[in-house]
């Protein structure tokens, strides 16, 4: 089978994490019998350099055609002084919106081995997390109009808009009852109903869209409490689901408390191809090109790309043993090392992994 996608490496750690995919992805298809054709595309920070937008239109070209989208990283300090219209991280919201991927994927799951690493304490991290987080991703305040800055008597003021269709809402509450399906059948979905309007349609609607699964138990939380029963007791969640801006914070909480937001990927899908798959974490440009990267969200969001977007659960599965196998080892990256352990880098790690496949 051919697996046919765009690769957008992005700014800092980017490009050497893209590298550690690509061998990945030739090992499983030596392995496995299947042709890549891997196509690149420039995003981010890299794109302004090149050609003045954070998301040129070839990059969209490149990526109409795919069946999935394999993303590094945006931004830098190098770009943060430039025009807000064109900064690296709107190459990644533009990229989102123009696919339409409006459901965003977002694992958080504690390696029995890297419990260690955790921040949690001992007898709550030894419960063991295995969640999901289900997030808006086209909608919200990210997008909401009306939004800007501007003088009101004399003072400068800025907003935003918080806003959700119920045709916006109801479709990514199915991605989360559909994912709870195939898990364990529990949503909790995040809010603040007490305090927003939108919250209050967005709860409405998700127990309307509920009744199409009663096999899902469905409760509720508001955001402050469920940002502190992430830190209490994760291991009382299965599926979490939540809007854009409830997601990007709950779900980089999620990702530190199992040890290393370098362990964790994503996917990000529409209803239609290309999906897009990143790791969690950013472009980290304090060790970008210094072969110390975590390579493992990366490799683990092309396992979860070959799942959702070819079908090839064999394949994923491998790629996950795989990375278990390595951790298993006692081999670790910078990040996830400590006492007694062999740290590699960033190319070393994807070699190790590789090698354990098939
Ligand atoms: C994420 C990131 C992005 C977001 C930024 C880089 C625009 O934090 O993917 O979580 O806020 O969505
Ligand atoms: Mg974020």
């Amino acid at each position: 089978m051919e697996i046919n996608i765009c690769i957008l490496p992005g700014d800092g750690i980017g490009v050497e994490i893209m590298n550690q995919a690509e061998k990945i992805l030739d090992r499983v298809c030596l392995v496995f019998g299947h042709d890549a054709d891997m196509d690149y595309g420039l995003i981010g920070g890299a794109a302004i350099d090149e050609t003045g937008s954070p998301l040129p239109r070839e990059t969209i070209d490149i990526c109409q055609g795919k069946d999935a989208i394999l993303l590094g990283a945006v931004g830098g300090p190098k770009w943060d002084h430039i025009d807000k219209s064109i900064r690296p991280e709107k190459g990644l919201l533009g990229i989102r919106k123009e696919f339409d991927l409006f459901a965003n994927l977002r694992p958080a799951v504690l390696f029995p081995e890297l419990r260690s690493a955790s921040l949690l304490r001992p007898d709550i991290a030894e419960k063991g997390i295995d969640l999901l987080v289900v997030r808006e991703l086209t909608s919200g305040i990210y997008f909401g109009m009306p939004r800007g800055e501007e003088m009101r008597q004399g003072q400068r003021v800025a907003y935003n808009t918080m806003i959700y269709s119920e045709e916006e809402i109801r479709r990514v509450a199915r991605v989360a009852f559909e994912a709870a399906r195939r898990r364990n059948f529990r949503v909790c979905s995040v809010d603040k109903a007490n305090v927003l309007d939108v919250s209050q349609l967005w709860r409405e609607v998700v127990v309307e869209t509920s009744r199409e699964y009663s096999d899902v138990e469905l409760s509720h939380l508001y955001v402050d409490n469920a940002a502190m029963q992430l830190v209490r007791d994760p291991s009382q969640f299965d599926v979490i689901l939540t809007s854009n801006l409830f997601g990007d914070i709950l779900s980089d909480e999620a990702a530190v408390i199992t040890g290393s937001l370098g362990m964790l990927p994503s996917a990000s899908m529409g209803l239609k191809n290309p999906a897009l798959y990143e790791p969690v974490h950013g472009s980290a440009p304090d060790i970008a090109g210094k072969d110390l990267a975590n390579p493992l969200a990366t490799i683990l969001s092309v396992a979860m790309m070959l799942r959702y977007s070819f079908s090839m659960e064999r394949e994923a599965q491998a790629i996950e043993a795989a990375v278990k196998k390595v951790l298993g080892k006692n081999i670790r990256t910078g990040d996830i090392m400590s006492p007694g352990m062999k740290q590699v880098g960033c190319s070393a790690m994807g070699d190790l992994v590789a090698a354990e496949i098939g």
